[in-house]
């Protein structure tokens, strides 16, 4: 039986039912409490339109099963999840698993596998929400962050265990089909927002190599698009002047390591890492995408029914639109914002409101 692909406009005038295939992976901690939250809304949304419908499968990939069987994911299960249009994530991260054995385990065994190599983190002050910024209400930024190599590599090594000349080297590698593919998805993306600017931030006074070969294919590429304003912030720099200058940005393009810590800056600089949502895109479609709040397992608060969901329900917005859903996703969003507007807000936003 052949999927419907969201690029099949015709489907939706001929009336024919749009499914989505949708493979659910709600991990650890409050992961399965969100994620579960965020199927809710899919099944609103579809009830609303009779053309569209989801079809889930749920998988118990988690530490829980990583203790139990020794695997987060079963033998075959990459090749079974392949075959679905999208994946819907929660977190993954527990006490009984090192972390960097639960991230490799799970999130990043797809990550690279699917070579999710653009990873798309929009941040931006939700009405109803308070930033920590006086001028928060500027921020409205996407972070694109390089999400198969640099210094997420995996290559590494340790030496001389437990010795006192125990060594352990990680070694970032960025190649240039790497960065260029990153920068193109960059400039790509910029052209199509209002302000047509993109920030390339690396730090290429003190890493020579890697990132001057980034700096280089920017500059490079930026011939091809004239109309994308762009300037160049070295990474210690550019988080000032996200504090200091939030107008002044728009799209950042930045390496794994550094897109993931300044992500995490914007998301707290918007409110609450509970409210940010991300897209780990195979923008080839070669492999399906995998959306997720940035958040992770948030042990502390798990269990409690407390946790903010509006992070997993953005994603969803940028699920939609990755699948065509261009209508539902803007409905989508319009809702998240009326409920933030009303202030129904988790504790971490100030509020006394349940997941
Ligand atoms: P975290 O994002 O889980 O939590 C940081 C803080 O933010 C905590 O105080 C937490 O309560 C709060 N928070 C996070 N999401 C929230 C939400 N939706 N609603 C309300 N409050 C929220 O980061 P942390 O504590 O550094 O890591 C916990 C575990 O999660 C670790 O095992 C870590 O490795 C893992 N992790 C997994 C990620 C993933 O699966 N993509 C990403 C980040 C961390
Ligand atoms: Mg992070």
């Amino acid at each position: 039986m052949s999927i419907p692909k969201a690029s099949d406009k015709t489907l939706d005038r001929s009336g024919v039912r749009r499914e989505h295939r949708l493979a659910v992976i709600g991990g650890d901690g409050i992961g399965p409490e969100v994620v579960e939250a965020g199927v809710e809304v899919l099944e609103a949304l579809s009830r609303a339109r009779p053309a569209l419908g989801f079809a889930l499968t749920r998988y118990d990939w988690s530490s829980e099963r990583r203790l139990r069987t020794g695997r987060y994911i079963p033998e075959g299960g990459l090749a079974e999840l392949k075959s679905f249009d999208a994946i819907l994530f929660g977190a993954v991260g527990s006490r009984e698993v090192p972390d960097h054995e639960s991230l490799w385990g799970l999130r990043l065994a797809i990550v690279q596998s699917f070579d999710q190599y653009a990873n798309v983190r929009p941040a931006r002050v939700l009405p109803g929400v308070e930033s920590p910024l006086s001028a928060g209400a500027a921020i409205d930024w996407v972070i694109v962050r390089e999400n198969a190599e640099g210094e997420y590599a995996g290559h590494g090594g340790r030496a001389h265990r437990g010795l006192p000349i125990e060594v352990g080297t990680e070694t970032a590698v960025f190649t240039r089909a790497g960065v260029e593919r990153i920068h193109r998805f960059a400039f790509e993306l910029a052209r199509q927002r209002p302000k047509k600017r993109l920030t390339l931030v690396t730090k290429s006074n003190a890493l020579r190599f890697g990132m001057v070969l980034w700096d280089e294919v920017f500059h490079e590429l930026a011939a091809q698009y004239p109309d994308v304003r762009t300037d160049r912030e070295l990474v210690d720099a550019v988080t000032a002047r996200m504090v200091k200058r939030p107008e002044s940005l728009d799209v950042l393009v930045a390496t794994n390591l550094h897109a993931d810590i300044l992500s995490d800056l914007a998301a707290a600089l918007s409110g609450s890492l509970g409210v940010a949502p991300t897209a780990n895109l195979n923008p080839e479609r070669a492999f399906p995408s995998l959306f997720e709040p940035i958040h992770g397992s948030a042990l502390d608060i798990a269990g409690q029914g407390i946790a903010n969901p509006i992070g997993t329900f953005w994603t969803l917005v940028l699920l939609l639109e990755h699948l065509g859903e261009t209508e539902a996703a803007a409905a989508l969003m319009r809702a998240i914002e009326r409920v933030t507007e009303a202030r129904v807000h988790t504790p971490d936003l100030g509020g006394t409101a349940t997941t």
